[in-house]
């Protein structure tokens, strides 16, 4: 069965300014996710709280909006085999000091806020999530 599928990723403020964006893709490409777009932005205050509408009535919102605008981000969309579960399992746990020794969250996040790294939870996630930075023009066609 072909389980190629497609997820969204975010390298965080704290892992580009750390200078940590290029290992952060090295990982995910070493484990089996190749971007197939890719964009250095700086977020307005609108579009990180556009993305994470759904948290909008947590306790953290704000403080998570403050640090997504904090600094430029590469969102990019990554391709392969159970992309989705495959980029949560390289990530590690949401929270930087319970995720797993060797995990992008465990190697250059810091809290449960600043972690480095975002990915789409789920199938459906991941196609909205696409769909508010990238147009179909920009994803790639990997051989
Ligand atoms: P992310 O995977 O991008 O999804 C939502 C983000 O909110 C999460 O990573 C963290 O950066 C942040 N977050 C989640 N839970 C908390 C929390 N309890 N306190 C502060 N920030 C949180």
């Amino acid at each position: 069965m072909n389980t190629q599928e497609r997820t969204f990723s975010i390298v965080k403020p704290d892992a580009v300014a750390a200078g940590n964006a290029g290992k952060v893709i090295q990982l995910l490409t070493d484990g089996g996710l190749r971007p197939v777009a890719m964009r250095m932005m700086h977020l307005t205050t609108a579009q990180a709280e556009g993305f994470y509408a759904v948290h909008r009535e947590r306790p953290f919102f704000k403080d998570l909006v403050k640090f997504m605008t904090s600094g430029p981000v590469i969102v990019q969309v990554l391709e392969g085999e159970n992309a989705v579960a495959r980029n949560r399992e390289l990530m590690g746990a949401t929270d930087s000091k319970k995720a797993a020794p060797g995990t992008i969250r465990a190697l250059y996040g810091t809290d449960i806020e600043r972690n480095a790294a975002h990915g789409s939870d789920a199938a459906a996630t991941a196609k909205d999530e696409i769909g508010f930075f990238f147009s179909g023009a920009e994803l790639a066609t990997l051989g």
